[in-house]
């Protein structure tokens, strides 16, 4: 064997991951490969999402609720995506890495929309932008899309819009809705976005998204036949507690946890228990 020639793996190295792309979700769809999504706001979350094979991280507006103190999603802004955007872009290997256009970003016209798609790319490093509204936005993402830059649609409740309809309750309950959610869905398709996000919508009509068409659905609370799941990462690690909504699975209570640690901390300091002889110089 001459020395140019790769030898056999060491053991527990592993091989390159391949990258995510918009292309490889639509074939995870076409072959029924369930789509893995979460949210990252920062470089040392983004960073342990990548390692866990997450298939796509959005660097989601929820950051508002979760890490800015806002009540709502309404109060972030550009300045506050490209900035949280481009710790995650910068910490990822693996994943598609989505950005989240705010509120007010995209909607007064298809112009500053473009501009502010172009920023988040070229600034941030995200690949992709997301957008809320079905078929009031398509215009919007077939000029972006035209321009070269991937956009995941974003339809069901919409929580930009929560002024507009009061309440986080589930949407869609009733035909006339459902028809809108789903003709919605499919204006964004038409207009060229590569995966649309269903939010809190009745699992029957999740599930017909996900049949009719031909990208990728991913829902949160929009039952188990869409294509993939994304939930709000300090949702389900137990550390976002003020609400609960019923399609949260908590998959630990990192707050709790956290929480101890602190009291611990604060119990040592105040007994003069830390630091020891051996953690001083
Ligand atoms: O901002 C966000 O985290 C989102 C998810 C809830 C899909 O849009």
């Amino acid at each position: 064997m001459s020395e140019h020639q790769p030898g056999p793996r060491a053991e527990g190295q592993r091989s390159p991951k391949k990258k995510v792309t918009t292309a490889s979700l639509r074939r995870m769809k076409q072959r029924g490969e369930r789509i893995s999504a979460l949210t990252a706001y920062d470089h040392l979350m983004a960073g342990l999402l990548d390692e866990a094979g997450v298939d796509v991280i959005l660097v989601g507006d929820s950051v508002a609720m979760v890490v800015q103190g806002f009540e709502t999603t309404v109060g972030v802004t550009m300045a506050h995506m490209l900035y949280h955007a481009g710790n995650v872009s910068r910490s990822v290997q693996r994943a598609l890495v989505v950005g989240d256009l705010p509120f007010m970003s995209y909607q007064v016209n298809s112009d500053e929309a473009l501009r502010n798609a172009g920023r988040m790319v070229q600034e941030a490093g995200v690949e992709a932008v997301k957008v809320e509204g079905g078929r009031s936005v398509a215009g919007t993402v077939r000029r972006i899309v035209e321009a070269g830059i991937p956009v995941m649609g974003h339809v069901g409740l919409t929580p930009q819009s929560i002024h507009k309809f009061g309440t986080y309750q589930v949407r869609a309950t009733g035909p006339a809705e459902a028809e809108e959610v789903f003709e919605g869905a499919r204006a964004l398709e038409d207009a060229g976005a590569f995966a649309i996000v269903v939010e809190k919508v009745p699992a029957e009509l999740g599930q017909r998204l996900s049949q009719s068409l031909s990208i990728p659905v991913i829902g949160i609370g929009a039952g188990p036949d869409c294509d993939g799941q994304i939930l709000v990462s300090h949702d389900m690690l137990g550390l976002y507690t003020k609400f609960h909504p019923r399609f949260v699975r908590r998959y630990a209570q990192l707050g709790d946890t956290m929480r101890s640690a602190f009291e611990h901390y604060v119990r040592d300091v105040k007994a003069r228990e830390f630091p020891s002889k051996d953690e001083s110089y």
